[in-house]
């Protein structure tokens, strides 16, 4: 389960861990997700350069999820822009995209999945996705 090109099945959306996905698909996505202006960005170059991997979230083809997994080179694998479509949330497609990169993240020899988010998403991460609590911090460059 979970090799690229072979999508986790569920009843209603498939979880594909990196999948293909266009440009344009993800930045409609992103903009649906996370609003203000979309800065152009090779969202499939970054990811296919820099990332672990990532997943992508489909009803049928249409994509409805995404999160990347970003990555040291070594244990540590890093949660970024996780994203669902706002027309299906609150369905777990969240909690199932965050499943199979923490599987995945485990697969690949990681010792730590990190995340860091806003206060009002702690149920989703903590809870919903089981990450533990600990000490973060942030600057804004
Ligand atoms: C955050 C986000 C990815 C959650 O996706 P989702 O598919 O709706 O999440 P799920 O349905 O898997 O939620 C599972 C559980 O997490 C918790 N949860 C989910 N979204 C939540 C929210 N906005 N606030 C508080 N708890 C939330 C709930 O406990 C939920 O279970 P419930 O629906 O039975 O109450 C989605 O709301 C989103 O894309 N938000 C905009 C982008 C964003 O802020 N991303 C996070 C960047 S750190």
């Amino acid at each position: 389960v979970g090799r690229r090109g072979e999508p986790y099945a569920e009843p209603m959306y498939s979880y594909e861990w990196c999948g293909d996905f266009g440009n344009a698909e993800l930045k409609a996505l992103h903009r649906n997700s996370f609003g203000g202006t979309v800065r152009p960005v090779d969202w499939s170059a970054r990811v296919h350069r820099h990332s672990l991997g990532w997943v992508c979230a489909r009803d049928g083809a249409l994509l409805i999820g995404f999160v990347n997994v970003a990555w040291d080179g070594g244990v540590h694998a890093f949660i970024l822009d996780t994203m669902v479509d706002e027309g299906v949330r609150r369905r777990g497609v969240g909690r199932a995209l965050l499943a199979v990169a923490t599987e995945q993240a485990r697969a690949a020899g990681c010792a730590w999945l990190h995340v860091d988010f806003e206060e009002h998403l702690r149920p989703f991460y903590l809870d919903a996705g089981q990450f533990t609590a600990t000490g973060a911090g942030v600057i804004a460059l």
